[in-house]
């Protein structure tokens, strides 16, 4: 495989480091000026400037080049909360809600999430793999290298590993990475409607082993929330995850404070998930246990909730904070990372360093992956964004185009727009 050489950029923005940066470090972003970034077999060889580059590596005649044209290069967006695995569309409930509805009222009369479930069982693994993939290609043409990706509208076996299956094939031949999480623990299914325990023994005694004997998750999530899953299930859920290899991640206190971010901290889970409406003590919690609070902002906004989580807060009190698109067909449907990104700012409230940290490392170490990507420093995986902006600040400031010009994932230039 041939060196990539990319030169001719305005800027490189990033942050730095392979942990979740916090507090103040949040904000503190490298942005050089006038630097090349070479990439050799798939990493970040170097960084710097053109003549150092020659000094150390030489012309590099053979090398594929891509030219920045006054651009500025970040590390390709991390996106740790989807719901990608999908079929159907739920755009009647979504002009009901425009026209007045709450997403609850609408979950309450069978719609929302089990809407979802019913066509997803439907659907063939081939539709399923259909239809992330042309997720994925929107997600790329976005700048995002790396997604989280979770099942949940199976609520069965067969077809929670059928959307696992999805998943893991769409990844093998795509550019974008996929991150697998079971999330058997979305909802409790019709047909469990008079007896939810059973339920969770299913998902515990059954669906959990199932999954991790098949190798096709990484992660054990649940929606822990007021009418969905109590603490206590979640905990139970999730322990049993743990007892099968599977790291916990959680929805936690998205409507309602449900304890969601103190079980997240009690569990050690790598992130705890909306926490719209999380509390002074979860907040507490969070901050002593090395949790990354993962913000959907894009939720708040299409539910039209006027509300969003306390993100400043959250900062202050050095909670790492990272960024994700919550890609779904009920309450957030966008693959689109800059959007969020714009939403972190006027919304929640962050810098636009804050947000760079949120949407690449903060988002990479909320996966595992900090020392492997979510940087643009030598050692990483060479997974780029090449922005069409003169500088950092543009990635907000020209707002609702879509900046990317280039995306390199693993050192090879995958996509151009023309
Ligand atoms: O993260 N909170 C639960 N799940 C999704 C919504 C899924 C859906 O509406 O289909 C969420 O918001
Ligand atoms: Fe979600």
């Amino acid at each position: 495989m041939p060196d990539l050489l990319i030169h001719d950029l305005a800027e490189v923005a990033t942050p730095e480091g392979t942990s979740p940066r916090r507090g103040a470090d949040q904000r503190r972003v490298s942005r050089l000026r006038g630097a090349e970034v070479l990439c050799r077999d798939g990493r970040i060889a170097f960084v710097g400037e053109p003549g150092e580059r020659r000094r150390l590596f030489g012309e590099l005649p053979e090398a594929e080049r891509l030219d920045g044209r006054g651009g500025t290069l970040i590390p390709g967006f991390v996106d740790p909360h989807t719901h990608l695995p999908w079929a159907g569309t739920r755009e009647e409930e979504f002009a009901a809600r425009l026209a007045g509805r709450t997403y609850q009222e609408i979950a309450a009369a069978g719609g929302g999430i089990l809407s979802t479930v019913a066509s997803t069982r439907r659907a063939s693994e081939d539709e399923l793999v259909a239809n992330v993939r042309r997720r994925m290609d929107l997600m790329l043409a976005w700048g995002t290298t790396t997604a989280e990706a979770k099942s949940g509208y199976g609520l069965n076996r067969d077809d929670e590993l059928k959307q696992l299956r999805a998943i893991r094939r769409a990844t093998a031949d795509h550019p974008v990475d996929l991150v697998p999480t079971l999330l058997a623990a979305h909802e409790v299914p019709p047909e469990f409607r008079q007896d939810r325990g059973r339920f969770v023994d299913l998902i515990c005694d059954e669906i959990v082993p199932a999954t991790a004997e098949a190798g096709l998750a990484r992660f054990c999530d649940v929606f822990c929330e007021t009418g969905v899953f109590s603490a206590a299930e979640s905990r139970r859920v999730l322990a049993a995850g743990v007892r099968h290899g599977l790291s916990p991640r959680l929805h936690a206190d998205e409507f309602a404070d449900s304890g969601g971010a103190e079980l997240a901290a009690e569990l050690g889970a790598l992130s705890a998930d909306h926490l719209m409406a999380v509390s002074p003590a979860g907040i507490e919690a969070l901050a002593g246990s090395g949790v990354t609070a993962v913000l959907l902002p894009g939720t708040s906004f299409f539910l039209m909730k006027h509300r969003y989580a306390p993100a400043r807060r959250l900062i202050e009190a050095g909670v790492p904070v990272a960024l994700a698109t919550d890609c779904n067909p009920g309450s957030s449907h966008t693959e689109s990372m800059p959007m969020v990104v714009v939403l972190a700012v006027f919304e929640l409230g962050l810098t636009i360093e804050e947000s760079l940290t949120a949407a690449t490392l903060n988002s990479a170490c909320s996966l595992g992956q900090g020392g492997e990507i979510g940087s643009v420093e030598a050692g990483k995986r060479a997974d780029l964004v090449l922005l069409d902006a003169p500088n950092l600040l543009h990635l907000v400031y020209h707002y609702g185009i879509n900046p990317v010009a280039a995306v390199v994932k693993a050192g090879r230039v995958v996509r151009r727009a023309v």
